[in-house]
Formats: C-alpha cells, sequence, structure tokens
C-alpha cells in the first residue's frame, strides 16, 4: 500500500507530460497553464521549444536551494514505498527502479536549472488550487499531472469541484492525468466529476507507468 504523508514535490519528464496528455505539435502554439507541476520538466522543456507555458504550485515560493532540499528529502521515500509495490507498476518504459530514480532525478534538475530564470520570466508562479491568481480566460489548455485524482485520499470531492470550476474559468480545457490514486486504483471522484461537467470524457493515452493508469480526462467549458 503506497501511503504519503503530504502530496510530494516529485517531478516528470517533457516527454512524458506529452504522452500523458496527448500533446499533438500545436500545442505548441497554446498557452498553456499547468497545475501542479512542482518540479517537473516540462515548463523548462517546452519553453526551449518555443510554447507558452506557465506553472504554478505551492513549493515555487521557495528558493532553488530549499526545493532541491524538499526533493532530495522526498526522493528515499518514494523509492522505498515505489519498491515495495513494484506489482502496481509496468516497468517497460523505465527498465528498472534505478532507472526510474535516475529519470526522475535528470527530470528535476532540468527544473532546478531553469527555476531562477523561469521565476524571472513569470513562468513559475507560486499559487495553491483551488484559487488561480489569473484573468478569465488566459489560457487555451489547462493540465493537472500527478495532483487532481492522483490524490484523492488527501483531497475531497468539493477540493476537486472548486479546483475544476477555476481551471476552467481561466482556461478552455482541462486535461487531468491520471485518473487512478495513488494504489492504482480508478478515483472514486471519476464518475462525480463526468456527472457535474458535460462536456468532459475519458481518452486513452499512449502512457502507463501505474497499472491500468492509462486514461485522461478531458473536461471543456461550457461555452453560452
Ligand atoms: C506528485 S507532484 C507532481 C508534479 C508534476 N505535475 C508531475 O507530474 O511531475 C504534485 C505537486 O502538487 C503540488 N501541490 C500540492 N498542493 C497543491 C495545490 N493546492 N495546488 C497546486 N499544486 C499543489 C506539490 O507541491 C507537487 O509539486
Amino acid at each position: 500500500m503506497i501511503e504519503y504523508k503530504n502530496i510530494v514535490p516529485w517531478g516528470r519528464s517533457y516527454t512524458e507530460y506529452v504522452s500523458m496528455f496527448n500533446l499533438t505539435p500545436e500545442f505548441l502554439s497554446n498557452k498553456v497553464l499547468g497545475c501542479g507541476d512542482g518540479p517537473a520538466a516540462f515548463n523548462s522543456v517546452a519553453t526551449a521549444f518555443g510554447s507558452n507555458v506557465t506553472s504554478i504550485d505551492p513549493i515555487y515560493d521557495l528558493s532553488q536551494k530549499d526545493i532541491e532540499k524538499r526533493i532530495n528529502e522526498t526522493f528515499g521515500d518514494v523509492i522505498s514505498q515505489t519498491k515495495l509495490n513494484l506489482d502496481k507498476f509496468k516497468w517497460d518504459q523505465f527498465g528498472s527502479l534505478e532507472g526510474l530514480g535516475k529519470i526522475r532525478m535528470k527530470s528535476m534538475k532540468q527544473f532546478l536549472n531553469d527555476y531562477e530564470q523561469g521565476k524571472e520570466e513569470g513562468r513559475y508562479i507560486a499559487a495553491s488550487l483551488p484559487e488561480i491568481p489569473f484573468e478569465n480566460n488566459t489560457f487555451d489548455l489547462v493540465l493537472s499531472s500527478h495532483f487532481l485524482l492522483l490524490y484523492s485520499d488527501h483531497l475531497d470531492l468539493e477540493f476537486h469541484f472548486k479546483a475544476i470550476d477555476e481551471m476552467l474559468r481561466v482556461g478552455k480545457e482541462l486535461r487531468i492525468f491520471p485518473i487512478v490514486d495513488l494504489n492504482s486504483n480508478p478515483s472514486p471522484y471519476i464518475q462525480p466529476i463526468l456527472d457535474k461537467y458535460n462536456q468532459s470524457e475519458l481518452v486513452n493515452v499512449n502512457y502507463e507507468f501505474q497499472i491500468g493508469g492509462n486514461q485522461m480526462m478531458v473536461i471543456r467549458r461550457n461555452e453560452q
């Protein structure tokens, strides 16, 4: 059983984001907001490719040194909990636990190297869902990777509704990945969310690390 006391700062690669969210080359010309991007490499690499990505996360309140310290403190816990639950994951992508650790650290280093410049450029903004400090309709696409639905034991349904309403206020379309919780069980909030938002659907993606975690949820704003 995987159990984290808090929501951990743990960052994925740009390539993983592209696969998790079925991002096609057109996304490079979109204005994108990543909510809870933490120490992922997505913003830094997408920016290098010329795209317009902004990330929000409460850890962007911290200095680069303090985020690095948090990552190093978290690393051992995540790797040891993963080791005890190897059967919950598909290993074709990373090969082994060691391979996973290396790829994660590489992505998080890419983030750390970009962090100070990205903060100056306004690409990393300290903010916490369910509030987003942007005007209505600022973004084409809003992403949530490994925060909503994954942490269903930490965040209740009310929080999810508020966060989704806010994400749809600032963006036209929202994508959430994965739709399973930390133990790879379907989140109990999937159906209530699909029932509440009539422009919502589950879409298969070409990415699966948690077994059964190969779908994203897409929600579009109802235009009046
Ligand atoms: C598991 S990490 C995922 C990071 C990245 N999205 C990825 O997939 O690699 C979860 C992130 O959620 C952030 N977080 C925690 N509470 C949050 C909140 N209320 N609003 C937005 N992000 C939050 C954490 O700081 C952490 O960086």
